[in-house]
């Protein structure tokens, strides 16, 4: 009997119509484009209306997978969403909402929780279920709605975010080949918790009325901190997938990393002695949709067909908790 694999069938995405450039934000913030686009690579980001909250996205991401495989919600056995912003503190929980509003009848459904490296977390969840014969066809999603705890008074961070989602059908399949999640890296620094944070709200800190701090209801990161953790990071966490799977750069199609700051990845990309043109990058159009970014850069290349059927692709992230890790993906 052949092995069972996990393989990636069709992926999507979707995200708010409102395109804002960065010339859009007021005089009053003292910033600029130049500033935003040499220091970040960012030029827009999609901001959901008021009305639009992290499952709407997620659904509208899903259900469009679903369209595009012709699959009938009620074959779908789990749904995972990624997402550090959900719409409700822990519960109900997006993926229920999802699941729900698909008609997913027969399906389980949980949140992953792991910020940016979210969607990397929640395929290989996938791929456990699928290989251990727990689940055939897994709906795995990233969703974040940023511009919601994000404080668009503060230079330092607001320019950074955009929202979105992404999603992909995971399912099982033994006849002969080798497409599949191969395997991932999955890693966490919870020493580095304090550097990028979402204060008020849990039972840490809940909201006390009169006595909250109105800024603490925003994310708040130490920028400087996080950049050189991730730097450090996706450079040595690249080198490391690629040696324990035996393989080098010219072996891998496509590097999609998370991607929070295009500094970041060219910094790696030096370090770690892969050419730039290896990575695929749109942060330009989307900046940092959090769990978003790797299924929206996915399914970006596939309709441009920059992916083909057979190819190696390496997944690398990083982000909230802290966490890291990457997929290794035959496509
Ligand atoms: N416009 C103009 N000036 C700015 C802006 C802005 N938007 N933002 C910061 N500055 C200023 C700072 O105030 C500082 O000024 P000062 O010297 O007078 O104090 C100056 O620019 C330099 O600040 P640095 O922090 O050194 O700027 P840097 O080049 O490091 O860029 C940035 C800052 C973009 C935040 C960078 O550190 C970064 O990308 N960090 C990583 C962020 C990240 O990856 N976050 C996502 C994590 S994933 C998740 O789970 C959500």
């Amino acid at each position: 009997m052949l092995a069972m694999r996990a393989v990636i069938n069709a992926v999507d995405f979707a995200v708010p119509a409102r395109r804002m450039a960065n010339s859009e934000f007021p005089a009053s913030l003292d910033t600029s484009d130049e500033w935003i686009r040499s220091h970040t690579g960012i030029g827009y980001r999609h901001i959901a209306d008021p009305s639009v909250a992290s499952s709407d996205l997620a659904y509208e991401a899903c259900r469009k997978v679903l369209e595009k495989t012709a699959t009938p919600a009620g074959e779908i056995d789990l749904v995972i969403v990624a997402t550090a912003t959900p719409d409700f503190i822990g519960f109900p929980s997006v993926s229920c909402i999802v699941q729900d509003r698909l008609g997913a009848k027969n399906a389980g459904a949980m949140d992953l929780a792991a910020g940016c490296t979210g969607f990397i977390y929640a395929l290989e969840t996938a791929r456990g279920f699928v290989v251990s014969g727990g689940a055939r066809k897994v709906l795995v999603a990233g969703a974040d709605v940023l511009s919601r705890i994000t404080n668009w008074q503060d230079r330092n961070t607001c320019v950074l975010f955009g929202d979105g989602a992404g999603a992909v059908l995971v399912t099982a399949d033994d006849s002969p080949g080798e497409r599949g999640i191969i395997r991932s890296v999955l890693r966490a620094d919870g020493s580095g918790s304090g550097l990028l944070t979402h204060p008020v709200g849990g039972t840490r800190t809940p909201y006390v009325d009169g006595k909250t701090d109105p800024l603490d209801n925003f994310l708040q990161m130490d920028g400087r901190k996080v950049y050189n953790f991730a730097v450090k990071v996706v450079s040595e966490g690249i080198v490391e997938m690629m040696e324990s799977n035996h393989i080098c750069a010219k072996d891998i199609a496509w590097i999609v990393p998370h991607q929070a700051n295009v500094r970041i990845i060219e910094a790696a990309a030096k370090r770690s002695k892969i050419p730039m043109e290896k990575f695929f990058m749109n942060i330009e159009e989307y900046a940092n949709t959090s769990a978003a970014t790797i299924p929206i850069a996915l399914s970006e290349m596939c309709s441009k067909a920059l992916i083909k059927q057979g190819d190696l692709l390496l997944t690398f992230g990083f982000g909230a908790g802290l966490t890291y890790g990457g997929n290794l993906i035959r496509w």
